[in-house]
């Protein structure tokens, strides 16, 4: 049978076969499967865990043997499963690759902020490069959940808040993993993540319950997972959250009619890592009903938790899946196999000579310093303290200064930490031969006693507690000041470690804890200018810092490049152009808190009393979406529109005139917005709906123009059809979503 299986593949190149010849061979294939064969397709075994049926370690590639496990990791797994399995077909293998592999780039909340499509699609490019010589050809991602809630720690993953911007940065990282040939041996598989509403989760805390309407789904929150799929993106995952009170895993509405009837995906889904399971702990069922409910749901893989292996046969005995149900899903899993190539080159992501070649090769690492600035956000500058000049006398202090694998940030595949830079490093490397650089670490992350032994809780029941000396905390502040006497400036790289953010990372409390602000304090009572270089996962509060300190440089988890790429912005060698994806808030009482809000009743009006506001904060953020500086400055224009008046399925025509009026070469994202101010439901403030990255030398003026249709205006109404309704259109163009120009439409049907 493997040779007939090979047989019919080499024949023809894949790239060359028709969706039939993929459905003989899987109908072949398929023809000869026994049951428990079929469901080891559907299950997904990562070598880790306890759980019911398989018990992992050795006795894994055992189970790979007799046809039990369809996906797993290893090259021994893929051996096993091809060589020494009846049908000899072949595991599929993913990962998290969600911002590098062995080069690690800044995290993809970073890579948003560059509002730069095709790098972000160079940098997935790379990251596809480098897996699939090294045995992955399914990376987990992109993660495409919107969300307006920087207390979640997983937006460290995301493409940001907005759901137009976000949908556009899915289709450039499906782009750069899939390439256009997924066959190819230097493309892997994507995987659209967490299906569905993930970033959604109330109070921001992981895993927590999601409730909204349909309206805000499909508005604000869907379109990010359909322009993945629309894309071409070959697999997705399950949330863990319920939506409409169904968890997502079993909520058929969403896995088939939704994703595959209305929306036409074809690919397979894996759950998240033990979510079928967990519908247990959801409340709708014993471990045998609820994975009778994933697989009719339209589940095809059960990743890790053994529930379809271990349950579906007896379920099928009992009439209460049938066998075609078990078909479909092995039958989607089969194909993806097929269109990566595995049943004729399984070994082609094995590739130890090319994995020499283009781990962390130069090329690759160049990117990263490249990406590394290009993701950093400049937040204040005070006086133009940046860019420093060269040869001055610097203090860096602060935890993050010197800290290698806190520059990976969430899911990094860099193991390796040698070749990381730090943000010392990166200075010393940069600030010019007569520099001189001292360095004090001068506080710790934190002192907070829960956040410092939450995390030992869970790992290990017998680790010690953690514990702070107050009198090293003290020594580590003075060094620090002492240090600082003689410098020129003084660099704080504050913020948060690496573990902060990411998966099971929510916190309540989104401000620099107090013993970093006690440093900081510190560094600004000596009187000499102070740049925070902020290294974090998230938005953070920062009303503070933004009061007190001069000059203030969001830098996120660069990577491995990290320290490179933030010296370059640092002192002048790249001129920052990234701008917020996600609203930063004054404090955590505002959250959620996002550009693209609805106008209440209400509005707040400080005259009258019973208006929509707090009474100690304003309602407007710290730091806009759209938010950020440069060493230039931009001047805007009126924006021109090609008419006052339209009628129909015609085009806008908007044009404005942007000039660098500062001293330096700097690029600018020009951000295009669309009000429509009365319709039969209440609308957003203002909607992202075009940007464009410009560069512009001292001095030049560019016309930038924007061409504005019909589906530009479009929107879902309470009958959930997608429209647009005639009437008057308010178009803003400016440098971040609340600075901007404005000029309107009448524009009917
Ligand atoms: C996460 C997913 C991830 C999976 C596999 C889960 O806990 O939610 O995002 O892809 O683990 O590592």
């Amino acid at each position: 049978m493997k040779q007939l299986l090979i047989t019919l593949l080499v024949i023809i190149p894949l790239s060359m076969h028709s969706q039939e010849s993929m459905n003989q061979f899987i109908d072949s294939l398929m023809s000869e499967m026994s049951l428990t064969e079929k469901l080891g397709q559907l299950n997904l075994s990562s070598g880790v865990g306890d759980l019911p049926v398989i018990t992992e370690g050795e006795g894994k590639i055992e189970y790979i043997k007799q046809g039990l496990i369809g996906a797993s990791g290893g090259y021994n797994s893929l051996k096993a499963s091809v060589e020494e399995s009846r049908l000899g077909i072949p595991v599929i293998t993913g990962r998290d690759i969600i911002h590098g592999y062995k080069t690690t780039f800044p995290i993809p909340l970073a890579l948003s902020c560059m509002w730069d499509l095709d790098r972000i699609e160079q940098m997935a490019r790379i990251s596809a490069i480098e897996a699939s010589c090294d045995g992955i050809n399914w990376t987990y991602s992109p993660m495409v959940d919107i969300s307006r809630d920087p207390r979640w720690g997983r937006v460290a993953e995301g493409g940001g808040e907005d759901v137009w911007l976000g949908s556009r940065i899915a289709q450039a990282y499906v782009r750069g993993y899939q390439g256009d040939d997924l066959s190819a041996a230097n493309t892997i598989m994507a995987c659209v993540k967490h299906f569905a509403l993930y970033g959604a989760s109330e109070a921001g805390r992981d895993y927590n319950t999601v409730d909204m309407s349909r309206i805000s789904m499909f508005q604000d929150y869907l379109p990010t997972y359909k322009a993945a799929f629309d894309e071409g993106a070959g697999s997705a995952m399950s949330a863990f959250n319920v939506i409409d009170m169904v968890p997502a895993t079993g909520n058929r509405w969403l896995m088939t009619e939704l994703l595959r009837e209305q929306w036409g995906f074809s690919g397979f889904v894996v759950t998240d890592f033990t979510a079928i399971n967990e519908m247990i702990n959801h409340g709708v069922g014993n471990l045998n009903e609820v994975a009778v409910k994933a697989l009719k749901a339209g589940i095809d893989m059960d990743m890790v938790g053994q529930s379809f292996i271990g349950t579906l046969s007896q379920s099928l005995k009992e009439g209460k899946i049938t066998e075609q149900e078990i078909d479909t899903a092995c039958r989607r899993v089969l194909e993806a196999k097929y269109k990566l190539d595995l049943f004729h080159a399984p070994y082609q992501y094995h590739d130890k000579k090319r994995a020499s070649e283009v781990l962390l090769c130069e090329e690759h690492k160049s990117k990263a310093r490249e990406l590394a600035a290009r993701s950093c956000v400049l937040l204040k500058n005070d006086d133009q303290l940046l860019p420093l000049k060269k040869n001055l006398n610097i203090a860096v202090v602060g935890p993050l200064a010197n800290s290698r694998t806190d520059m990976l940030g969430t899911w990094a595949g860099t193991r390796d930490t040698t070749d990381i830079v730090t943000i010392l490093q990166g200075i010393i490397n940069e600030a010019g031969p007569k520099a001189q650089i001292q360095y004090a670490r001068g506080s710790y992350f934190t002192e907070d006693d829960y956040l410092l032994n939450v995390n030992r809780k869970h790992k290990n029941k017998d680790a010690k507690k953690i514990t702070i000396d107050p009198k090293q905390s003290q020594r580590l502040l003075n060094t620090a000041i002492s240090i600082s006497k003689n410098a020129d400036v003084i660099v704080a790289v504050l913020g948060e470690p690496r573990s902060w953010s990411g998966e099971a990372a929510s916190r309540s409390d989104i401000s620099i804890p107090a013993c970093q602000q006690k440093l900081l304090k510190a560094m600004l009572n000596t009187g000499k200018p102070v740049v925070l270089v902020l290294s974090n996962g998230r938005p953070l509060a920062l009303c503070q810092e933004d009061q007190h300190v001069p000059a203030i440089l969001e830098t996120w988890h660069a990577g491995v490049e990290a320290g490179n790429g933030i010296a370059d912005v640092l002192f002048g060698h790249y001129n920052p152009s990234a701008k917020l994806t996600m609203t930063f808030p004054r404090n955590v009482g505002q959250i959620p808190i996002y550009y693209n809000h609805k106008i209440t009743g209400r509005p707040i009006d400080h005259n009258h009393k019973f208006t929509s506001k707090y009474l100690d904060v304003p309602n407007t953020p710290l730091y806009p979406f759209g938010y950020g500086l440069s060493y230039t400055t931009f001047q805007y224009g009126n924006i021109e529109l090609s008419n006052k008046q339209l009628k129909g399925n015609v085009k806008l025509e908007a044009k404005i005139d942007v000039t660098n009026s500062g001293k330096t070469a700097g690029e600018e994202v020009v951000q295009l917005y669309i009000q429509d101010p009365a319709a039969s439901v209440s609308r957003a403030v203002k909607e992202l709906k075009g940007f464009r990255k410009i560069q512009l030398q001292p001095g030049e003026t560019q016309t930038v123009e924007f061409t504005i249709t019909c589906d530009d205006l479009k929107f879902y109404n309470s009958k959930l059809e997608y429209d647009w309704e005639g009437g008057l259109f308010n178009i803003y163009i400016g440098t971040n979503s609340q600075e901007v120009q404005a000029a309107s439409i009448n524009w009917t049907k």
